[in-house]
């Protein structure tokens, strides 16, 4: 018996691989399409006992899923597979349907087909779990109620929609056809092997190139932020206690101002690696032009997660920011590979089809 991780190359599905061996977990078929944000250096750390099988492919293609739950004996899927980021969704949506709605639907259907086909036990005990996120529940004014697990779906960026739609596909496969599922919806994460066009990683790495921190708008945008490892830890108690057909909100508790978000870093590097001329990195913050459509303020009722499975987030915002940063401080190679073109030679030359 296996499970099958998708998208484990990435930014949170790498991090979760780690988690799951270091929890002393069973065999983890990770099925990756090595886009530009998975990497599988990512996993390179894992014990060499790990018994991690690594399998370059697409979520989409029904005969390699099919095979691969068949003979791995797959008893739950933790799916993270997607195109994540916003900015890129509103310049090329196109991508963002195919593996987000129509690569989720065709992965559902040969999960249900193996579901159905196995005994009565395996099938009570089989989980699907959906790896989502807090921006389908769209934009919150600044008085209102944190998003809870009933808020109503209003996604507003092409990402957010076509997450929102795979939550809805994943809700009908269990009310249609029984199938065991399982959603999580969680706030902005931060920490290890996040590629550097998300808001924290690329502020660190402008900051120690000496270049411009590009500030949206007037930077007053709200998110609300957890450490990566503790989404990791959520997901586990979720596959672990959560019941079918359930949706778990999970958030850190944090909801801060970008603008605060990137001061803050500027704070962390400023102790940690000091500019040489003395000045601080807050002096490279430069505001730009806006994101269409940008969401003002994203902030989560976790309440349900920690009452039915008593999960809480084990860091803090400043402890969580505090990790990150050393960890890119400490893993400069991986951001100059990432960013260089190296790590898309490397993939091009270790995993031709
Ligand atoms: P990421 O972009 O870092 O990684 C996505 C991974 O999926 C990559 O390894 C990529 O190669 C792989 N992939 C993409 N298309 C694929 C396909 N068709 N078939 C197989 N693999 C494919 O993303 P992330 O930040 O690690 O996010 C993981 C999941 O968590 C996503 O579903 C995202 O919506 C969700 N999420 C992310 C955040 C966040 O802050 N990053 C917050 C909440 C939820
Ligand atoms: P991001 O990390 O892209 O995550 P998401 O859009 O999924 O929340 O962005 C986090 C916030 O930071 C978001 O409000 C957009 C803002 N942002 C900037 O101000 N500058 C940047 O260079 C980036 C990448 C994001």
């Amino acid at each position: 018996m296996a499970i099958l991780v998708t998208g484990g190359a990435g930014f949170i599905g790498s991090n979760f691989i780690h988690e799951w061996f270091a929890g002393g977990g069973e065999p983890v078929v990770n099925l990756d399409k090595l886009t530009y944000a998975g990497n599988p250096r990512n996993l390179a750390g894992l014990p060499a006992s790990a018994p991690h099988t690594f399998v370059h492919g697409d979520i989409a293609d029904r005969e390699l899923v099919s095979a691969l739950l068949r003979q791995h004996a797959i008893r739950a899927v933790i799916h993270f597979a997607a195109e994540s980021h916003v900015d890129r969704s509103i310049h090329g949506p196109e991508d963002f349907i195919q593996t987000n709605i129509v690569g989720t639907f065709r992965l559902l259907e040969c999960v249900r087909a193996h579901w159905e086909g196995l005994d009565a036990a395996a099938r009570s005990a089989f989980r699907f779990l959906h790896v989502s996120t807090d921006e389908i529940y769209g934009s919150l004014g600044p008085a209102d109620a944190p998003f809870s697990e009933t808020t109503r779906h209003q996604p507003n960026s092409p990402y957010s929609a076509s997450k929102a739609a795979s939550d809805h596909l994943v809700r009908a496969y269990h009310h249609t056809y029984g199938l065991p599922v399982l959603t999580t919806n969680c706030s902005n994460n931060h920490g290890p092997f996040q590629f550097p066009e998300k808001l924290m990683p690329l502020v660190i790495h402008n900051a120690l190139a000496g270049k411009p921190l590009p500030i949206y708008g007037d930077g007053r945008q709200v998110r609300d932020w957890l450490y990566v490892g503790d989404h990791c830890s959520a997901v586990r108690r979720v596959l672990e206690s959560g019941r079918p057909g359930e949706v778990y909100n999970i958030g850190g508790g944090s909801e801060r101002p970008n603008l605060e978000v990137v001061h803050a870093l500027c704070a962390v590097l400023d102790r940690e690696r000091p500019r040489t001329d003395g000045i601080g990195y807050a002096s490279q913050i430069a505001f730009v032009k806006d994101r269409p459509g940008h969401d003002r303020r994203y902030a989560i009722d976790a309440r349900k997660i920690e009452r039915e499975l008593g999960w809480r987030p084990a860091e803090t915002f400043e402890s969580g920011i505090e990790r990150t940063v050393r960890w890119y401080l400490h893993n400069e190679a991986w951001v100059r590979e990432v960013t260089s073109g190296e790590y898309r030679a490397w993939v091009a030359t270790h995993y031709a089809p």
